[in-house]
């Protein structure tokens, strides 16, 4: 049975409860991490926190913890889920008020949450062989760099990818791609890695500032900039990467076959240097 967190407590998942009256559950009021656990290592904690706090200063919700409180809980989380790989889901919301009022209540506390799920961690390079994507209109709103709770669009748009055969939709703004329903946008063209440059439009993935890193570490050159959807369709690589997904290769998109339907070799390149580094967490040398 999984250990869960709530408003200061740990206990068994099953018995966490939350009022109906939660600003969570009526509107969709509030915020959220999604942080992988390499053998009981959170990884880029202080990158989580910062954006977790960068969401809660959006919606005007004060930040409950302070870092040091957020990563003392989450170790011990971590621990009493028996250490290993997981991913670790935090949520903020702004409270639970005596009525429903779409205006913020006063005086009330933020509802505090966290849990962790079981993750299968490692992968095997040679035997991953891509996935599909579609391609849809972006029909979410204009703040999407706030990891907010209020997923509807996203929801919706990642059953139309499901329902087509595919594993994430890509989605198109003005004609311009822009990240997938819960994922980060990568191509590859003449070796060069884009991706678009963080903003209002997409949320600034921790996994896509580490690749950006990994990328400027080792001379693989890359660039921050718009990709168009005519630039996308002929990229020579596609990838999607996310916490929990990490860095997947796109080999069909709508109808276009990419990269020849097999991952491609910069593909290959930046997900050998994410699993060292996921090793190095492991050993605690990097964090
Ligand atoms: N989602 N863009 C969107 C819209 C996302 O929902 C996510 C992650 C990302 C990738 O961000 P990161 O690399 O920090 O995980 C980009 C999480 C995993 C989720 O909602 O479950």
């Amino acid at each position: 049975m999984s250990t869960a967190w709530l408003n200061g407590k740990f206990l068994p998942l099953a018995d966490t409860q939350v009022s109906v009256m939660d600003r969570g559950f009526l509107f969709g009021d509030g915020v959220y991490e999604v942080i992988p656990v390499y053998g009981g290592r959170l990884f880029r904690l202080a990158h989580h926190l910062k954006r977790l706090h960068n969401s809660l200063d959006a919606v005007r919700i004060a930040n409950p913890l302070s870092t040091d409180a957020w990563e003392t809980m989450l170790t011990e989380l971590v621990s009493r889920n028996e250490g290993g790989d997981q991913a670790v889901y935090l949520q903020v919301t702004r409270g639970v008020a005596g009525k429903r009022d779409h205006a913020f209540p006063e005086n009330i506390s933020p509802t505090l949450f966290a849990m962790s799920t079981p993750m299968a961690a490692s992968v095997d390079i040679d035997g991953v062989t891509g996935i599909s994507a579609i391609t849809l209109p972006d029909i979410r709103w204009k703040l999407c760099n706030i990891k907010a709770i209020t997923l509807l669009p996203n929801v919706m748009l990642r059953q139309q990818a499901i329902d087509g055969d595919c594993a994430e939709a890509i989605l198109i703004k003005d004609g311009f791609a822009i990240e997938g329903a819960a994922s980060n946008l990568f191509i590859v063209n003449n070796g060069l890695v884009i991706t678009p440059p963080n903003g209002p439009a997409l949320l600034p993935g921790i996994t896509r500032d580490l690749i950006l890193e990994l990328a400027a570490n080792h001379a693989i050159p890359f660039r921050e900039a718009s990709i168009t959807q005519e630039a996308l369709f002929s990229a020579d690589e596609i990838w999607l990467t996310s916490s929990t997904r990490e860095i997947s290769p796109v080999t069909r998109l709508d109808d276009t076959v990419i990269s020849g339907g097999t991952p491609g070799p910069l593909w290959r390149r930046i997900i050998s240097l994410y699993q060292e580094y996921k090793t190095a967490i492991r050993k605690g040398e990097a964090s």
